[in-house]
């Protein structure tokens, strides 16, 4: 009698366990080992060139990190931990890097048929695994997180500096007065957060996130430690300290942080960068680093997107057609990196829901008298856009923002922009009726 179809098995273990457990993995009913691997490059020319189904990697397989799974994941196989017998550390370890099933070295051929076997059948990631606690959180321990999930809100806008940033900032700074709010900014073309407030260029930040997110080790506290709490309620995660180093932002590293980040806050406010083109359109299979992985991502994940444009001419058109751009975006979750994620929880909530829209800098210079209703007017006739929010220009009141490296809450909090950031703020999270109303009787209205 024939034996039964046995599945491939592609392996890179430890030389101390390596004979026996590849003997073990023979013995079984189910598997095969084709593709003994000397190291991580091997395993995954191995995977590249379709000889396995699942890979068996050692806890301490040197550079074995996310995006190396991932990439093992992309040609379709699934990976497997193996640890010696005491392992404790090993094992965490692959948790964290999100690898599900992790073998003892001593286990019998029956029981790793067993494993193998689990590992087969586990159902594909997205769909019913969106409450998954972060990663390096294995008791599934006490987060940040209330009763309501956290909400992520993607702040974009086409070039042009429509104000991204000054949304993207105050934005969070007015959430941060109601809830606990994380900024992130991902704007790998010139992130500016870090100085708008002040921050020390040697900031940790987002690349730091991604770098533990990457090497498995980005659990809630890491991530709390890279994103200080800048003012109360509001933890910032700061960006590259130079455009060059956008290829530290890869989408499954993004992803990764930002799932993490739902848990530290009830909102995360990202700070994109303008470009969206996918520079890897025609070439998915080569898994490089994509120019724009940072904002795609974002947008991908993001329950809400904001887009940020100016109200002069120049700044309306590549509105419209910033809009236009992100409709046709529309199949971010079919981006093949996050589709192949194994630990992606949850993905977009979004579900379509249209952009908010975001005229920053009205004046009646740029357009003409009665702005807002010209843009309303031009705006939905052209674009059918409607539902425009807008933002006065400000120069002056932001300018002394940016000098006190502070919000506009703090330093101008009767202004006519912060009020309007305020209101924006009210669509995500209930209204500060008290507060506001401090802040004007400290002024003196009332009080004598
Ligand atoms: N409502 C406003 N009134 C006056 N000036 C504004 C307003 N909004 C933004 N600005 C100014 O415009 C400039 C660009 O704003 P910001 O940095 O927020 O834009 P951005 O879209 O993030 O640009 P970048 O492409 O540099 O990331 C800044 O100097 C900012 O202070
Ligand atoms: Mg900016």
């Amino acid at each position: 009698m024939g034996r039964a179809v046995t599945r491939p098995v592609i392996a890179a273990l430890d030389a101390a366990w390596e004979s026996e457990l590849v003997a073990a993995v023979e013995a079984t009913a189910g598997y095969t080992v084709t593709r003994r691997c000397a190291d991580l490059a091997d395993l995954l020319a191995a995977a590249a060139a379709g000889h396995g189904q699942i890979a068996l990697v050692s806890a301490d397989l040197r550079a074995l990190d996310r995006p190396a799974l991932h990439e093992l994941a992309s040609h379709g196989v699934e990976a497997a931990g193996v640890v010696g017998p005491d392992d404790e550390p090993g094992e965490r370890r692959l948790r964290q890097l999100g690898v599900e099933v992790v073998l003892r070295a001593d286990l019998a051929s029956h029981e790793i048929d067993d494993a193998l076997d689990a590992l087969a059948s586990r159902t594909r990631p997205h769909g019913g695994r969106g409450e998954a606690a972060p990663d390096g959180d294995p008791a599934g321990s006490k987060t940040a997180e209330g009763p309501q999930p956290a909400t992520v809100i993607a702040v974009w806008g086409p070039t042009g500096a429509p104000g991204r940033t000054t949304v993207a900032l105050n934005l969070a700074a007015e959430l941060a007065l109601r809830a606990p709010t994380l900024l992130v900014d991902l704007d790998t073309y010139g992130a500016s957060v870090a100085q708008l407030l002040g921050l020390l260029d040697e900031a940790p930040g987002v690349a730091a996130a991604a770098r533990a997110a990457d090497q498995g080790g980005l659990d809630l506290a890491a991530l709390a430690r890279v994103a200080p709490e800048v003012t109360p309620g509001m933890r910032v995660l700061t960006g590259l300290p130079r455009a060059q180093r956008w290829t530290e932002l890869r989408a499954p590293s993004v992803a990764h942080v930002l799932a993490t980040a739902r848990h530290l806050a009830r909102f995360v406010v990202v700070d994109c960068g303008f470009a969206i083109e996918d520079d890897e359109e025609l070439s998915y299979d080569t898994l490089a680093p994509r120019r724009n992985a940072a904002t795609l991502t974002a947008l991908a994940v993001a329950d809400e997107l904001v887009v940020v444009g100016t109200a002069d001419p120049v700044g309306l058109q590549r509105l419209v057609r910033a809009v236009q751009d992100l409709t046709d975006l529309a199949d971010l979750a079919d981006l093949p990196d996050l589709a192949d994620l194994p630990d992606l929880p949850g993905l977009p909530a979004r579900s379509g829901r249209p952009p908010r829209v975001v005229v920053n800098r009205v004046r009646p210079g740029a357009v003409g008298p009665r702005p807002e209703q010209r843009i309303t007017e031009a705006l939905g006739r052209f674009a059918g856009l409607g539902d425009l929010d807008f933002l006065p220009d400000d120069r002056a009141t932001l300018d002394a923002a940016v000098f006190a490296g502070t919000t506009l809450a703090e330093v101008a909090p009767q202004s006519a922009l912060r009020r309007a950031i305020a209101a924006l703020a009210d669509a995500y999270a209930a209204p500060l009726p008290e507060r506001r109303r401090r802040h004007r009787s400290r002024r003196g209205v009332v009080r004598s």
